[in-house]
């Protein structure tokens, strides 16, 4: 089975790769490099042995996506390709909206005009805004997002459902990520961020290198056991082999299903910084700050739905996480 990965020079996409390979599937990869490079692509050939089929197009270029899917037979599609920053989003909507909702029509088209009705969809935790309940189930209502990168994961994931109601011939799997952290344990692929780190794991592991002096907690005065905020992280190398698992679902020909990746367990900011010290070592300084806006306190999966229908489950803890996401730090202080 050939797939078809958006996005795949970037963080999860290039893991996920990786994992697609191991377990046998040919691979094409699509980015356009606004948040990558291609040397990922490179040591994700080291680590498989096998060579990445790489075009280097935008997912918004139909005339391009044409003639890649008339060249390149694929089953099925993962697509990671999209913009992720949500300050960034906040100032430009307009940018966000065009890439990854406009974007996400041209492929969905130029797919199905190629006969290719199979997609896996990057969707987020996001979704559930301000959770009505926690842990979070995948029956849990859509919330309010509060930047316009929320809103294009919560409208993809209505425009999806809505194409698949229309054309039941689609599978359309919707998977909802919370906060993936860790890195290859190679430590030649892993996350690498433009600019100053909008997360808390790549901003830890930067004033863990020495590229940044200290980190700001976003607020101590929370509802959660130590008053800093609580989430879900889950190592990236599960995460890429939960879409491996899910393309189970797209030749069971599942329709739409919806699951959270998410270890079931939540790490407040605090417990984070004193996992990494432990796990590398060095020692992080962090002063507290004021609280993030559109930040909430907790946020974290219940995992029952995947485990039960795609047989998947987090394998990696909150050390690992942070020993992987150290050693690709530690191993690539200015990235690739
Ligand atoms: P990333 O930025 O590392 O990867 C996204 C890739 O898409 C990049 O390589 C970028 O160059 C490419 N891209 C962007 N717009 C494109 C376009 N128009 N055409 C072609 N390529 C394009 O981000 P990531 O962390 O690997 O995230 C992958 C997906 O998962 C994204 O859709 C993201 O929104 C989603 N997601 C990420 C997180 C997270 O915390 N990292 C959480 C939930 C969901
Ligand atoms: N935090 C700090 N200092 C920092 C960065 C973050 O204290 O410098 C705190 C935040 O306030 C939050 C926690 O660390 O309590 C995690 O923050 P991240 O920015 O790493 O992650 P978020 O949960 O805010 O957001 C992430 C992704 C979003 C995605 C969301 C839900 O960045 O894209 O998870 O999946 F939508």
């Amino acid at each position: 089975m050939k797939i078809l990965v958006t996005g795949g020079a970037g963080y999860i996409g290039s893991h996920t790769v990786v994992e697609l390979q191991n377990a046998g599937y040919d691979v094409v990869v699509v980015d356009n490099l606004s948040n990558s490079n291609p040397e990922s692509l490179k040591r994700v050939a080291k680590i498989t042995g096998k060579d990445v089929p790489f075009y280097e197009a935008d997912i918004l270029d139909r005339a391009k996506m044409n003639e890649i899917l008339d060249k390149e037979k694929v089953d099925a599609c993962i697509h990671f390709a999209g913009l992720k920053a949500v300050g960034e989003s906040v100032a430009k909507p307009w940018e966000y909206y065009e890439n990854n909702i406009a974007g996400t029509l041209t492929l969905v088209d130029v797919l199905r005009n190629h006969g290719v009705k199979n997609i896996i969809f990057s969707s987020s935790a996001t979704v559930y805004g301000d959770p009505a309940f926690i842990p979070i189930t995948e029956e849990c209502p859509k919330g309010q997002c509060t930047n316009p990168y929320g809103w294009t994961k919560s409208m993809l994931e209505q425009i999806l459902m809505d194409i698949q109601k229309a054309d039941p011939e689609w599978n359309v799997i919707l998977l909802r990520y919370f906060n993936p952290i860790g890195a290859h344990k190679s430590g030649t692929i892993g996350e690498n961020p433009n600019g100053i780190p909008n997360n808390l794991m790549p901003y830890i592991t930067q004033v863990a290198v020495g590229k940044r002096d200290h980190l700001t907690v976003f607020g101590n005065d929370y509802d959660t056991p130590d008053g800093t905020g609580v989430r879900d992280y889950i190592h990236v190398v599960d995460l890429a082999i939960g879409h491996v698992k899910a393309l189970n679902k797209i030749k069971e020909k599942a329709g739409l299903k919806i699951y959270n990746l998410g270890t079931g367990v939540g790490y407040s900011v605090l417990d984070i910084i004193k996992n990494f010290e432990e796990a590398s070592g060095v020692k992080i300084p962090y002063v507290i700050g004021e609280r993030r806006s559109g930040d909430i306190a907790t946020c974290y999966a219940s995992a029952a739905k995947a485990k039960e229908e795609l047989g998947w489950e987090a394998q990696y803890g909150i050390k690992e996480m942070c020993a992987d996401s150290w050693n690709w730090q530690k191993n690539n202080p200015e990235g690739y």
